[in-house]
């Protein structure tokens, strides 16, 4: 099984420290939706690839909440979910929000907007997205984005901080930690003019881009400059980083164990050479009864469903997802 093969070296060059799995995670099944679905509460996806139906991809052509394929509201959150290219707009949190483990296959417009008022703060944790051609993430309220964990391939940028919205301001706060991206610009994109802050830390950008900093607008006022690169001490901060993604490491390339919350006796595991290593291909979490149907969910931090696979064998896809696969 060719498929189960890939899938166990991809789970080998998993990073340290819990940082970001590199591989996109296959879906379980198909949705298509022909308007975004809105949560409030919590979601939970089942890892199944969510696109809209008709397609409202644009290109970056502005677009808005209409063509998303999720409304969160305030305090909402989504897990394990596939995002296909099929949407415009991916995520439009409105308020604070959490996305766990959300893939986006082919960004649109862009992956998800933070729209959350001063003093909330909205967490990306796990998950990754590519073929952003220019924002993954759009940060237009305020308060703070704290993306971990979390794997950019093809893009433009990580995240920005809006250059021209209405009544544009800030500040605008991004916590970016064991985050790997390649084939793509900075990591961040902040206005310091606006009391913006980021925060680098255990990541990688495989050309060493890390932060821009620009004056931002408001809107109808000319367009948004950048001004300046790299850390300053003052609103960019960088640490623990590097150009060096091909180990598949957060930030810290020369160790070779990982932490897992699996209640096996740990053994060594050695990253660059194994094809399967019991650490990283053993589900974790779980717990109830019963089986799991094939491409189902069957453990990951959080988890409290069966871990018995009806058919195929649960293999380990990241921190907080393991699947049987045929
Ligand atoms: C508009 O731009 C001018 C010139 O760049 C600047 O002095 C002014 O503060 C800006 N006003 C707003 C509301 O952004
Ligand atoms: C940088 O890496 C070192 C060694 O892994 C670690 O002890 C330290 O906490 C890291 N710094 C930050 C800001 O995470």
């Amino acid at each position: 099984m060719k498929c189960v093969v890939i899938f166990a070296l991809a789970g080998a060059a998993i990073g340290v420290n819990g940082a970001a799995t590199t591989t996109f995670p296959q879906a379980s099944g198909e949705t298509a939706l022909p308007t975004p679905l809105v949560v409030s509460g919590s979601f939970d996806g089942g890892m199944k690839r969510y696109n809209r139906f008709p397609d409202t991809c644009q290109g970056q052509k502005e677009t808005d909440e209409a063509a998303a394929m999720f409304i969160v509201e305030d305090g909402g959150s989504i897990s394990n979910v596939v995002i296909g290219a099929a949407q415009g707009e991916g995520i439009h949190c409105r308020g604070a929000c959490t996305l766990t483990n959300v893939w986006w296959e082919k960004v649109c417009e862009d992956a998800a907007t933070f729209k959350q008022s001063a003093g909330k703060t909205s967490y990306v944790i796990g998950g990754g997205a590519r073929g952003a051609s220019d924002k993954v993430f759009q940060f237009n309220g305020r308060g703070t984005v704290s993306i971990k964990d979390f794997y950019a391939e093809d893009y433009g940028k990580v995240i920005r901080s809006c250059g021209d919205c209405t009544a544009n301001g800030g500040p605008r706060h991004v916590i970016i930690d064991g985050v790997v991206a390649k084939d793509g610009g900075v990591l961040c994109g902040i206005n310091t003019n606006f009391g913006d802050t980021c925060r680098i830390s255990n990541s990688c950008q495989d050309s060493g881009k890390s932060c821009d900093r620009y004056t931002g607008v408001v809107k109808g006022n000319g367009s948004s400059k950048k001004i300046g690169s790299g850390p300053d001490g003052s609103s960019c901060f960088v640490t623990n980083f590097t150009e060096t993604c091909s180990s598949g490491s957060g930030g810290n390339p020369t160790t070779t164990t990982r932490k897992t919350t699996t209640t096996k006796t740990s053994t060594k595991t050695s990253t660059k050479t194994s094809t399967k290593t019991s650490t990283q291909s053993t589900p974790t979490g779980g717990s109830g009864s019963g089986t799991v149907p094939l491409y189902g969910q069957c453990g990951g931090n959080g988890y409290n469903g069966p871990t018995k696979c009806a058919q195929g064998t649960c293999k380990f896809s990241n921190e907080w997802y393991s699947q049987c696969l045929p």
